[in-house]
């Protein structure tokens, strides 16, 4: 029987929950399938962090590397300094994992609700780089303090990395039917990481003739992302535009309790990170309304990851069946992993 190690990671305020659901579907769909998900569970996030100041210490992370993939709920909590968690725990996991490709799906799914009243039906993929850009961490403060207090936060691009995930749009869009790759920068403010984006994103749309290749500018991104967002098929794009643009494609496919995401090391050297887009919300944390779909969609898009592909389009089948016939039915978290365990 194939095997897989899996690591889990419930984190905080609605996490766990969400989490549970997604390995209740995955436990079903490894019997089907037959393989094996063996787990270990990381007990990471706030708790951890208020009982040992440690937000993931090298030990940990050096376990976790030798894992198939991980499951990620959400982190955050009010306990914890802003940004703590999110850089130590989250981008950690990114970076030490050179998860570059951070697959983000927006699709309007049968049955679920817009808030823009568009017939066209609304179907892409954003790529966000995983592992450059401002999200580096790097720069720092002068004078701090003062009032000539000066922060510098620097946009770090390579041409290595912007080609590895350029090039792996590309690639995404040749299995596609619309056959477009819109790149995303700000190439008219930032003439250093704009020009590189730019100049290595026509290099690489060469090569591929039968991709139709777009630049947009961000803000006009996020304006056509509203009114025309059938004009999208992959949308690739630097570490923060893409965090901004993957929230408004969430909000315009029904909400961030169903968008998927996977923090995707395509070379398969380090474990990839499936995780909804949404965070810990800990205002209804401990209520059990949270909606798992997110993550659920998340498992399916780490089965295919992993190559179970059929497994993949199963879960993915059962969600759609379970959104069509959602209409405003209030269920609880639990409610909704055993319908969708139901579909399956
Ligand atoms: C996301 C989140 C994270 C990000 C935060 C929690 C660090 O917003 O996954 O989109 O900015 O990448
Ligand atoms: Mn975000």
């Amino acid at each position: 029987m194939k095997e897989f190690k899996l690591a889990v990671i419930g984190g905080d305020g609605i996490g766990p929950d969400v989490v549970a659901e997604g390995l209740k579907i995955l436990d079903a769909i490894a019997k089907k399938y037959e393989v094996s998900f063996v787990k270990s569970n990381y007990n990471l996030g706030a708790g951890h962090w208020n009982r040992t100041g440690e937000a993931l210490s090298d030990a940990t992370l050096a376990e976790i590397a030798k894992s198939d993939a991980i499951l990620l709920g959400a982190v955050g909590d009010p306990t914890v300094p802003n940004g703590v968690l999110e850089r130590g725990l989250l981008l950690k996991l990114r970076f030490a994992f050179d998860q570059y490709v951070n697959l983000r799906p927006a699709k309007l799914m049968d049955g679920v609700k817009s808030p823009l009243n568009t017939q066209e039906p609304i179907d892409f993929v954003v790529i966000r780089e995983g592992t450059e850009g401002p999200y580096v961490g790097s720069g720092g403060f002068l004078a701090q303090g003062t009032p000539r207090e000066i922060a510098i936060e620097e946009n770090i691009n390579s041409r290595f990395g912007v080609e590895r995930v350029t090039r792996y749009a590309f690639e995404r869009a040749l299995k596609r039917d619309k056959k477009k790759v819109t790149m995303v920068h700000k190439n008219n403010v930032q003439p250093y990481a704009g020009t590189l984006w730019t100049n290595i994103f026509n290099e690489i749309a060469s090569e591929y003739p039968s991709i139709t290749a777009e630049y947009l500018h961000a803000d006009a991104a996020a304006m056509f992302m509203v009114t025309n967002p059938e004009r999208f098929d992959v949308v690739v794009t630097d570490n923060l535009f893409g965090d901004l643009l993957t929230d408004i494609a969430a909000a315009i496919c029904g909400g961030i309790g169903l968008a998927s995401s996977g923090n995707i090391n395509p070379e398969k050297k380090y474990p990839s990170m499936f995780e909804p887009v949404h965070g810990s919300a800990p205002d209804i944390a401990g209520k059990g309304i949270a909606d798992p779909t997110a993550t659920i969609m998340s498992v399916a898009l780490m089965l295919d990851h992993l190559g179970l592909h059929a497994a993949a389009s199963d879960v993915e089948a059962a969600v759609a069946r379970d959104l069509s016939s959602r209409g405003d039915k209030k269920r609880s978290t639990v409610e909704i992993g055993d319908a969708l365990l139901a579909q399956l």
